[in-house]
């Protein structure tokens, strides 16, 4: 089959999320400028340069108010996020915390995520997340929209300036995935989690 975007696929669903996958989770956690804590999982997500380390978390549609997302609020107006890896542990708090909660409620208190605090930024890290990026927002870029109606979407860029990697996570040295399985999201209401991994050998100037 052959569609184009904003015209019928004649599919029972939006096959579109469904296109790339697995996609991995960004639990991002802000601080608003009264001090309240935020957390919210974005799918949109991912490292975007290795050295120095860039990643990126891309919010479409409005907060439950009509406003623009807590976590790019918050992300611009502080200068900082935190990427919590989510896991299948996790993943109940994870979903819930998708919910438009009232803002200055504090995600965290509302779903009893426990946390840490971080060491060169103030939005607080997920305790029990295998790993942890402390990042300063460097870009936040504005997708042009494709009409007066049209939700905002954002892009929120963030250097990475600090990495949290648990104890337990790390087994002989390396990440342990299967140990952590991290959490990602498919199309339509599916979610997975890597619980197996597999080697190539490297091709050309692999990053090991
Ligand atoms: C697994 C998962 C992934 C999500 N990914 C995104 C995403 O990439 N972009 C987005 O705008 N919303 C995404 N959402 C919805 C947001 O989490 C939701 O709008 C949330 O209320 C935003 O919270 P905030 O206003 O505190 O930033 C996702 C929800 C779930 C459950």
């Amino acid at each position: 089959m052959f569609y184009k975007p904003g015209e019928p696929h004649g599919l029972p669903h939006n096959p579109l999320i469904s296109c790339v996958v697995p996609r991995p989770i960004g639990w991002i956690s802000t601080l608003d400028t009264q001090g309240v804590s935020n957390l919210a999982p974005f799918s949109l997500f991912n490292l975007v340069r290795y050295d120095p380390p860039v990643v990126m978390f891309s919010a479409n549609g409005r907060h439950g108010d009509g406003g623009i997302k807590d976590s790019v609020v918050n992300a611009r107006t502080t200068g900082e996020f935190v990427y919590n890896m989510a896991t299948w542990d996790a993943r109940q708090a994870c979903n819930e915390s998708s919910a438009s909660f009232d803002r200055g409620v504090s995600e965290f208190e509302a779903l009893n995520v426990e946390t840490l605090p971080s060491k060169l930024v103030r939005p607080r890290r997920v305790k029990n997340s295998p790993v942890q990026f402390e990042c300063k927002t460097s870009l936040v870029i504005e997708l042009p929209s494709s009409g007066p109606a049209s939700a905002p979407n954002t892009i929120v860029f963030g250097d990475v300036v600090g990495i949290h990697i648990a104890d337990w996570a790390l087994k002989d040295g390396i990440i342990d995935i299967p140990a952590i399985r991290p959490l990602a999201r498919m199309g339509y209401l599916d979610f997975t989690s890597v619980d197996s991994v597999f080697p190539m050998p490297p091709i050309g100037a692999a990053k090991v």
